[in-house]
């Protein structure tokens, strides 16, 4: 495609891409909801690579966020997102409103019930059944061959897993692993928020998160001593509020009596307004070694 088309209604978005399907093209997606950065820039490559024809959806869903979370100021820069996917060779920008995803009333929700309680789910009810429903909307205004997603939004990706498994969605699922910067702080729009020393502190989540593998590759397996290093090492990092530190399985996140397998270790924190997560999946293996894997 010669240059990157935009389309702000589901018609239009629909009728670009029927015409690259009669092609024989396939399609690949990447939802976003702007304010784009590496990891962003990870999951369009990876897109590029699976699919003929790139789709970058930019929408902040209302959906996802609780009353008292951060959409009025998250950030919004649309132009220079559009210049972010156009520099990546994105084929069509979907950029719809509130008004075209949610022109009425919402009734009909997508819930995947056991996967989106831990975690997350307890200090934010109702956000991964605006996930659910704002990514099968996308899924089924773009009919992705492909879509993908990032990795450090774990918790998000296994939610979107078992929807598209559970109800027969086509679209096959492919992720990203985290982007890091070089103090090894996962790349996120969030990161906007931080003042200075937020920022410094922010750089010790992943060393907590080290410094729980580190006890692992030490043949630690009991999942409390694990995540006691991790909160241990944030608060030495001047993280005071721990929202949660945990291992868990990784393909269920359910919770594990002793370390084994594929994990996810998985921490969420507040540095003052802003809520950070991260996580490590790692895989125990027979010999006793740890390697850094992606979920699926
Ligand atoms: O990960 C995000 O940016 C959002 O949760 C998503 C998947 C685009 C749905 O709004």
């Amino acid at each position: 495609m010669a240059s990157m088309m935009m389309a702000e209604c589901i018609a239009s978005v629909r009728k670009m891409l029927a015409e690259k399907r009669l092609e024989g093209k396939t399609i690949s997606l990447v939802p976003t909801m702007g304010a784009l950065h590496d990891g962003h820039r990870s999951c369009m490559e990876i897109a590029g690579n699976e699919g003929d024809i790139l789709v970058v959806s930019i929408y902040i869903n209302p959906k996802q966020f609780g009353p008292s979370e951060d959409l009025s100021r998250y950030p919004r820069m649309l132009e220079k997102d559009l210049e972010f996917c156009e520099r990546m060779g994105c084929d069509v920008v979907f950029v719809p409103d509130d008004e075209e995803m949610y022109p009425a009333s919402q009734d009909a929700w997508v819930t995947v019930e056991r996967f989106a309680e831990p975690l997350c789910g307890r200090t934010r009810p109702g956000h991964f059944r605006g996930v659910a429903t704002v990514v099968a909307k996308l899924f089924n205004i773009v009919d992705p061959d492909v879509a993908v997603f990032g990795q450090k939004d774990a918790q998000q990706a296994v939610v979107i897993r078992e929807m598209v498994r559970q109800l027969n969605f086509r679209v096959r699922l492919v992720l990203s692993s985290i982007v890091r910067e070089p103090d090894g702080l996962a790349v996120s729009s969030r990161n906007a928020y931080l003042n200075p020393e937020e920022r410094k502190q922010a750089g010790g989540l992943y060393d907590s998160l080290l410094a729980g593998r580190a006890l692992l590759e030490g043949g630690e397996r009991d999942p409390k001593s694990v995540t006691g290093a991790v909160r241990d090492r944030m608060i030495e990092h001047g993280i005071r509020d721990v929202e949660y530190a945990e291992l868990l399985r990784a393909d269920d996140l359910s919770i594990l009596e002793r370390a084994e397998g594929k994990v996810i270790l998985a921490l969420a924190a507040r540095l003052d307004t802003t809520r950070l997560i991260d996580n490590l999946v790692l895989e125990l293996l027979a010999d006793g070694s740890v390697r850094e894997t992606l979920l699926f």
